[in-house]
C-alpha cells in the first residue's frame, strides 16, 4: 500500500512519525510532500532513523506527483489551504482521501474536488478525521467519518493508520463538533488541570520538576484505569473516597466550587466555535 502525506506540520507530521514506527507500516511505501522543502528531508530522516525502511520513503516534487503514486492520501494542511490543494489534485480518481482539516465538512471537500474536475467530488472516496496532538506519543484519539463511496474494506485499511497512533473510532460526521470538545481540544484543558495540580504541589513544598511528574503520572494512571475498567466513572471516583478521608474533602470542595460545570462550559465553548467555523 502507498500512503501519501500532503502537509507534514504539527498534526500530519505527528501522525506520520507515529505510523512509520508502528508495525502497521511494515512493507508499505510512504510518500511525502510539504510546501516547506526542509520539512520533507527532515521528516524522511526522522522516520528512517525510527526504523522505517529508507527505500520505501519517497519525497515528491509536488502534490500531483504524490497523488498519482499513492493509494491513500492524508491531507495535513491548514483548513484555509484545503480548497487549493483539492482543486489542484482533482480528480484523484480511485484514491482514498483523508482530511483532518477542522471545520471543513465532507460536502465541502466534495465540492472543492468538483471545482477542480467536474464530477470527481461525487465519485471521491473521502474520510474526515479529527485527531489530537497526543498522536505524537502514540496516544491519539481520532474520530473517523466517511462518505458513501468508502467501502468497509477501504475504511478498515485507513483505520489501521490511525489505530497505530492511538485509538480510532468511527462516528457520524454530525458528531465532529462534539469530538472537538471531548478529545480534539481537550488536551489543552487537561494540561490546565495538570498545571493546577503541579502548582498546588509546589505551593506545598515540592520541587517543580518532581511536581510535574507526580501530577502527570496521576492523570495518566487514572485515565488508564478508567479506560480499562468496567465500573462507571462515578464509581471509580467513589472508590478513591474513603469516608472521613482526605480525597472526599477535595472532591466535595471541587463540587461545591462548580468544577464539573466549569469543564462542561469550556467544552461547550469549543463545540460552539467549531460549529461557527464550519458555517463560515
Ligand atoms: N494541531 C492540532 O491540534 C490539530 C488537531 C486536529 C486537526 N488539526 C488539523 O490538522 C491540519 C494541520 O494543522 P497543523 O497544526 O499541523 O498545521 P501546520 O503545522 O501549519 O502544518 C501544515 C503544513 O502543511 C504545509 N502546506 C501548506 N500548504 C501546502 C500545500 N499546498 N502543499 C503541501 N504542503 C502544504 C505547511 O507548509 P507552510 O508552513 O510552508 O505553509 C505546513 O508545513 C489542520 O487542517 C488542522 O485543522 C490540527
Amino acid at each position: 500500500m502507498k500512503i501519501g502525506f500532503i502537509g507534514i506540520g504539527n498534526m500530519g507530521g505527528s501522525i506520520l512519525k507515529g505510523y512509520a514506527k508502528s508495525p502497521a507500516s511494515a512493507g508499505n511505501e510512504i510518500l511525502i510532500h510539504d510546501k516547506t522543502t526542509e520539512n520533507n528531508h527532515e521528516m524522511a530522516q526522522a522516520i528512517a532513523s525510527s526504523g522505517f525502511s529508507n527505500k520505501n520513503i519517497i519525497i515528491c516534487n509536488d502534490n500531483k506527483e504524490l497523488v498519482a503514486q499513492s493509494d491513500i492520501i492524508i491531507l495535513g494542511v491548514k483548513p484555509n489551504s484545503v480548497d487549493d490543494v483539492l482543486r489542484e489534485i482533482a480528480p484523484a480518481e480511485g484514491k482514498l482521501l483523508i482530511s483532518m482539516a477542522a471545520g471543513v465538512s465532507i460536502a465541502k471537500l466534495e465540492r472543492y474536488l468538483n471545482e477542480g474536475a467536474e464530477g470527481s467530488g461525487d465519485k471521491a472516496k473521502i474520510i474526515r478525521i479529527m485527531p489530537n496532538t497526543p498522536a505524537r506519543v502514540g496516544m491519539a484519539m481520532t474520530s473517523m467519518s466517511r462518505n458513501a463511496n468508502v467501502s468497509n474494506e477501504d475504511f478498515a485499511l485507513a483505520k489501521t493508520i490511525f489505530d497505530s497512533v492511538g485509538i480510532a473510532e468511527e462516528v457520524p460526521e454530525d458528531l465532529i463538533d462534539c469530538v472537538i470538545g471531548v478529545s480534539g481540544s481537550s488536551p489543552a484543558y487537561t494540561y490546565m488541570y495538570i498545571e493546577a495540580l503541579a502548582k498546588a504541589a509546589v505551593d506545598n513544598g515540592m520541587a517543580a520538576d518532581k511536581a510535574r511528574v507526580f501530577a502527570c503520572q496521576a492523570v495518566m494512571g487514572a485515565a488508564k484505569m478508567a479506560l480499562e475498567s468496567k465500573e462507571s466513572l462515578e464509581q471509580l471516583r467513589i472508590n478513591v473516597c474513603s469516608p472521613g478521608g482526605t480525597t472526599i474533602e477535595a472532591v466535595n470542595k471541587l463540587f461545591e466550587n462548580g468544577f464539573m460545570d466549569d469543564v462542561a462550559e469550556g467544552f461547550q465553548a469549543a463545540v460552539d466555535r467549531s460549529k461557527e467555523m464550519t458555517a463560515e
